[in-house]
């Protein structure tokens, strides 16, 4: 590993904010070096500072695409924590589809995004729930967008392809027999549950306006990276992306505390999400 001075610490730390939110405080030092030792190397460079220095010059922000691919922790799985799975089995779609159906509101389109998708478990979890509960009988569409700032774990969820350990942590037998083929070296999700996701590259400290508003929206597991001004932003611009009767589903151990939004909070079951005030 090469070695990192506690002014390269403070100057990368500031960077990587600066481009992602990933708030790193000095306990977080070895992330820096060991997830950009390897960076340093591959760019043919010999210390962080170097890299720091590479990383404000280059305009082509091919060494910022280095930076985040390596930095972002992308652990995921398929049915995370199970319970917002149940969530929305249980309660979120069947209210979906009864509001819209007194509503007269159908053919209806479901719109869910995975805000930061990591390497796809996440909505392919979702994709394969819709598939199951969402009547098929044309009154329902869905669409499900994608987004993470990670162009490779982007590339990697596109493809659907997973080791046997990646599908085997979460994903009941059942699920895995009926969604996912076996290829000599990995399980490889079927076409019909891939062609209902669109992914897209996307950080969340830009405008996301322009992707409209969902029905749910699965923000998990990427805020507590954030410092606590850019976790606050986030979940208030958020609010702007959410129809009225939407709902937001956040990680098992996160809060909206500390965040002054608009939210109120929903349980169901032992489960806690957001909507808008009424
Ligand atoms: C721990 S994973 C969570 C994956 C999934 N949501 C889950 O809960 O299983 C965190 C993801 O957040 C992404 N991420 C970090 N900062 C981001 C940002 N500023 N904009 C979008 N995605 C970001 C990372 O690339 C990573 O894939």
């Amino acid at each position: 590993m090469i070695p990192l001075s506690s002014e390269e610490f403070s100057q990368l730390a500031s960077h990587i904010e600066s481009i992602s939110g990933i708030s790193l405080d000095r306990s977080k030092a070895y992330l820096i070096e060991s997830r950009l030792s390897r960076v340093v190397r591959e760019l043919g460079l010999t210390s962080f500072r170097e890299l720091h220095s590479r990383a404000v010059a280059d305009l082509s922000r091919t060494t910022e695409k280095q930076i985040i691919n390596a930095i972002t922790t992308g652990e995921t799985l398929f049915f995370r924590d199970n319970t917002p799975y149940e969530l929305l089995r249980q309660k979120i779609l069947p209210d979906f589809i009864g509001a819209r159906t007194r509503q007269k509101r159908i053919p209806a389109t479901l719109r869910v995004w995975s805000c930061a998708c990591s390497t796809g478990q996440e909505v392919y979890s979702i994709a394969m729930l819709l598939k199951e509960k969402l009547p098929q009988d044309g009154r329902f569409r869905t669409e499900l967008i994608a987004t993470d700032i990670s162009d490779a774990a982007l590339d990697k969820a596109r493809v659907g392809k997973y080791s046997t350990l990646e599908v085997e942590r979460g994903l009941p037998r059942e699920k895995q027999q009926r969604y996912f083929v076996r290829d000599p070296d990995c399980w490889r999700i079927r076409d019909e549950i891939r062609a209902m996701v669109t992914y897209q590259k996307l950080n969340l400290l830009d405008d996301f306006s322009r992707l409209g508003k969902f029905d749910i929206i699965f923000c998990r597991n990427v805020a507590i990276y954030f410092s606590a001004v850019n976790k606050a932003q986030l979940f208030r611009r958020l609010e702007n992306s959410l129809q009225p009767d939407g709902c937001l589903i956040i990680g098992a151990t996160e809060s909206l505390a500390g965040a002054t939004t608009n939210f109120i909070t929903k349980k169901y079951l032992q489960t806690y999400y957001y909507g808008l005030q009424e």
